[in-house]
């Protein structure tokens, strides 16, 4: 009998881990990034501080990242992410989604704790232990994205709202050191609604586009009665801020609930059935108490006999 329940039991934990091993295999790809390049520079900085990314989130698993032809850990152990058979089988792109949506077990998603940026620059630290890799250079127009930060001064900012779509647009006018007009490209722009305490963020670090403009989506967010919110827009941390008192909807006309039929408001609107069995019921807890006050008064009287 025992020897059947341990025979059962071990051919459950043998089941259990042919399924966990399956679902290790469970990588997702987004389509629109299966041949996808790097998006940032492949140069000294980037694997640099992709270095200082992989130390702190996957060294613990991954271990210490080196150069060899073929994954040498054991199975199911996180892999060397410096072999030469890895790093050849995988796009940019697909280690980037294995990366960020892990694989529903051992290895987690990053999709949330790095930022995109950091995702790219811990690939770029891998790919530099593949000689025969060659990523984008600053020059490419792929490197955009980190190459091009903006280095004039926000001469304008301007803050709009549709009432229709419940857009919020932010846009920024810019000048170099010599004063000509540029547009401030890749500058970001935090959105906040100004509240009686504090204020309430609807977006944080929004970079422009190439028309110096961000765009974000009003949420369901409290008005004033009148309808009015106060949004304020806030460039470089802060730096320079626009405020604007924007209408969001028709507000709301405030009804004292005291208007309606009330026994304890407005006595003249109160129905007739309603005041008798008022005063009716009153009448007769009074005249409860009273005659319980009678009647220890009669008791009191006794006791002194
Ligand atoms: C909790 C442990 C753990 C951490 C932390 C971790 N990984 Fe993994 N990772 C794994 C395991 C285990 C696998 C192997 C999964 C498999 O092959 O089924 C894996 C697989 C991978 C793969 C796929 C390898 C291949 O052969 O396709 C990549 C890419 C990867 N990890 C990158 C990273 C990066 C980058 C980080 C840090 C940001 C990281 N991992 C952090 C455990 C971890």
């Amino acid at each position: 009998m025992k020897k059947n329940i341990l025979n059962i039991l071990s051919l459950i934990s043998i089941s259990l881990l042919i399924v966990g091993n399956v679902q290790a295999q469970n990588w997702t790809i987004d389509p629109e990034l299966k041949d996808a390049q790097l998006k940032i520079a492949y140069d000294e900085a980037s694997i640099d501080a992709g270095k200082s990314v992989y130390d702190k989130n996957c060294k613990a698993c991954h271990l210490e990242i080196s150069a060899e032809e073929n994954n040498s850990r054991a199975a199911g152990a996180a892999p060397n992410l410096g072999n030469k058979e890895f790093n050849k089988g995988n796009t940019d792109g697909e280690i980037f989604c294995k990366l960020s949506h892990g694989n529903g077990s051992s290895m987690p998603p990053y999709e949330a704790m790095l930022s995109e940026d950091d995702r790219w620059k811990v690939i770029a630290y891998m790919r530099s232990f593949c000689e025969s890799y060659e990523g984008p250079k600053a020059d490419d127009g792929a490197a955009a994205v980190v190459a091009e930060k903006f280095e004039g001064e926000i001469s304008k900012l301007d803050l709009s709202f549709d009432k229709d779509s419940k857009v919020i647009t932010v846009q920024l006018e810019g000048k170099d050191s010599s004063g000509n007009k540029v547009v401030p490209k890749n500058v970001k722009v935090s959105v906040f609604v100004k509240r009686a305490f504090g204020q309430l963020p609807l977006c944080a670090d929004k970079k422009t586009d190439d028309k110096g403009q961000i765009t974000t989506e009003l949420g369901d967010v409290p008005t004033d009665t009148a309808g009015f919110i106060t949004l304020i827009a806030s460039v470089n941390g802060g730096k320079t801020t626009a405020e604007a008192n924007v209408q969001v909807n028709e507000g709301y006309t405030w009804v004292n609930p005291l208007d309606g039929t009330h026994l304890w408001a407005t006595r003249d609107k109160t129905p007739l059935w309603l005041m008798i069995m008022y005063f009716g019921g009153t009448l007769l807890v009074l005249g409860v108490i009273g005659w319980s006050v009678l009647q220890l008064f009669r008791i009191w009287n006794l006791r002194e006999r």
